[in-house]
């Protein structure tokens, strides 16, 4: 039977035919910039490149490959380095990430990123994306032009990912140096080596073997599709600050946060969250002016639990398992719902 036979035929049984290209999977790639569209002078030079410089149509020519596993088209939506990563930012990632995703002809989305805040962003949308759909964020450690560049290899891996039935329903996850990390769990852990993201507490969700996506966990937390956090129609979020416990500390840094307007401060609290007496002065008069004060833990690793009673009755919060950069978008994200603290240790304990 022809080919032309075959289409009147299937027209007339009222299906189209269906080529081997339209029948992969639609991938949607998302460009913020970053060390994976970085660009430097030569192809040595690892450090104080240019990030962001490249556009996603140029990332994608340079991987022709991924066009065997997905139908792949992009779209840039700001091209920064992630250090600069802002609030509309994240906002406008989530609403693009939540409009294409109801979109049934979409079965997954990749995101291009710079890696030093891509962590953030990650768990960002592991809590307002509203789909079960794939949602892959992917960097890279060495800037495009580089020697041995990771980004290719790392590009190629986030969209048979965000193609892969197996991913659906595990939350936003990060694919680079062959490692699936969960959203929730996984930070920047080395500077400048291609296997800097690690899940210190949980460990990854999976790996990637053989070009085969190989899952070891599934996320423990709330997530994504079972999130209570709406940010479809919010413009701003409220306002977390960030305050680091040391040796010789002082209230200095909070009461210049309360002054700002701060609703929430976490506090990257020595060991188990501790902070020192002088901070903690800072800390009550905040507490007393509504302000949800966090403890998280400057360590990297581990869980900040309740420790001193003292702390929770003066009105302190724990932040569990996240580090501060997370516990901070967790808190802006329960401070869009309630100032109740009770009510924002609960949402802790729960995502
Ligand atoms: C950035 O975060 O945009 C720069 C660093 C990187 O992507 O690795």
């Amino acid at each position: 039977m022809s080919t032309f036979t075959k289409t009147l035929l299937a027209a007339a049984l009222g299906f189209s035919m269906i080529t081997a290209a339209q029948a992969l999977p639609s991938v949607k790639i998302l460009a913020t910039g970053g060390t994976i569209a970085g660009t430097a002078a030569s192809a040595t030079q690892m450090t104080g490149y240019k990030a962001g410089d490249l556009g996603i149509q140029v990332l994608i020519n340079a991987v022709p490959q991924m066009k065997d596993f997905a139908d792949v088209s992009g779209e840039q939506i700001v091209k920064i380095s992630s250090n600069n990563m802002t609030d509309s930012v994240l906002l406008k990632l989530a609403q693009r990430c939540n409009e294409l995703l109801a979109d049934p002809k979409v079965n997954g989305i990749v995101i291009t990123h710079g890696t030093d805040t891509l962590e953030e962003t990650a768990f960002f949308l592991n809590l307002t994306v509203k789909s079960k759909k794939p949602v892959v964020l992917v960097g890279a450690m060495r800037p495009a032009t580089a020697i041995s560049a990771d980004g290719p290899l790392n590009l190629l891996n986030a969209v048979k990912l965000a193609a892969d039935p197996q991913a659906v329903g595990k939350g936003v996850m990060i694919a680079m140096n062959d490692t699936i990390n969960g959203a929730r769990d996984t930070t920047k852990t080395n500077t400048t080596n291609v296997g800097t993201f690690r899940s210190p507490d949980a460990g990854p969700l999976g790996v990637i073997a053989a070009g085969k996506n190989i899952f070891l966990h599934e996320p423990a937390r709330r997530h994504t599709f079972e999130s209570q956090f709406d940010v479809s129609k919010l413009d701003a979020l409220p306002r977390v600050d960030i305050g680091y416990s040391h040796a010789n500390g002082d209230r200095v840094a909070i009461d210049a946060f309360v002054k700002a307007g701060a609703q929430g401060i976490v506090w990257a609290g020595t060991g188990n969250g501790s902070i020192h007496e002088n901070e903690e002065v800072g800390a009550v008069d905040a507490i007393k002016k509504g302000v949800v004060f966090v403890r998280s833990s400057r360590v990297g690793s581990g869980v900040t639990t309740l420790s001193l009673q003292r702390w929770a009755d003066e009105g302190m919060l724990q932040s569990g398992a996240l580090n501060p950069q997370k516990a901070r978008i967790l808190l802006q994200l329960a401070l869009t719902q309630t100032k109740d603290p009770a009510e924002i240790q609960k949402i802790f304990d729960e995502y």
